[in-house]
């Protein structure tokens, strides 16, 4: 007996392309990858969004900071939703309760900062961060979306700007969301949270050899919008989602 084998090519998964922004923390990146996304049609991924949901997890749980078993279990875990309220705003949702308001705090990223240095934790988030990666393309913002998750990126912009320009930006961003802050403390923070990024031993802040570095302490968001934009247009997977006004 024989049998006859139908021969279907197999279908090819569509090709996303992916835009890395990477940085010290408050240099902008996160609104300048929104806007990008925005303006391209793309998905945004947000990373430390989620190294600050997992240290909110921890402290809700009673789980020290360090307790990196516990902590690679709880990622493995983390009930997060990510969803956009009806005016456009971003929402999480971690085990049921609203947390963007603390998410956004500067002691949940210094949490952050803590328990991302684990490398159990950072393996444990690597496919959650991975899955995003969704047609038609993604915006990806963080400090190793380069030279860690998304290596093979079209477009890697390494965002940078002074410790006091940062401290400055996120002190008007946590006054004008009614939280109260130091300039003085902040700039403290952004110090060390910088120490922290840079010196840890797994995926530390750093550009990837083929990023483009970006300093944007001189440069509105729209500078910096447009500086990503002209090396998207450059790129021949990535110039065809330019919206046609911005076509080279
Ligand atoms: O970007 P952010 O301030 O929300 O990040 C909070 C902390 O999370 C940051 O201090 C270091 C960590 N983080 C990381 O280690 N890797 C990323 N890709 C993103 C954030």
């Amino acid at each position: 007996m024989s049998f006859e084998v139908e021969n279907k090519p197999a279908k090819k998964a569509p090709y996303v392309p992916v835009i890395t922004l990477d940085g010290p923390t408050a240099s902008g990146k996160g609104t300048v990858a929104s806007r990008v996304a925005r303006i391209l049609g793309f998905h945004v991924l947000d990373s430390g969004l989620l190294y600050r949901v997992l240290a909110l997890a921890a402290q809700h749980h009673g789980v020290a900071l360090t307790d990196e078993q516990s902590l690679e279990v709880l990622a493995g875990h983390l009930d997060v939703q990510f969803l956009v309220d009806s005016r456009g705003e971003s929402q999480v949702v971690l085990e049921g309760e609203d947390v963007s308001r603390v998410l956004r705090e500067e002691k949940t990223g210094m949490a952050a900062s803590q328990v991302a240095v684990l490398p159990q934790v950072r393996t444990a988030l690597l496919n959650r961060q991975i899955a995003f990666r969704e047609t038609p393309g993604l915006v990806a913002d963080g400090r190793d979306m380069g030279t860690v998750v998304f290596p093979d990126a079209e477009v890697k912009v390494f965002i940078t700007a002074s410790a006091e320009a940062r401290a400055g930006r996120r002190h008007r961003q946590l006054i004008e969301s009614g939280n109260h802050a130091s300039l003085a403390d902040l700039i403290e923070d952004i110090r060390q949270r910088d120490v922290r990024d840079i010196q840890r031993a797994v995926a530390p802040l750093r550009p990837a050899a083929d990023a483009v570095e970006l300093d944007n302490t001189l440069m509105t968001v729209q500078e910096a919008v447009d500086a990503v934009l002209a090396l998207v247009a450059r790129n021949e997977r990535l110039v065809r989602f330019l919206p046609d006004q911005l076509h080279p």
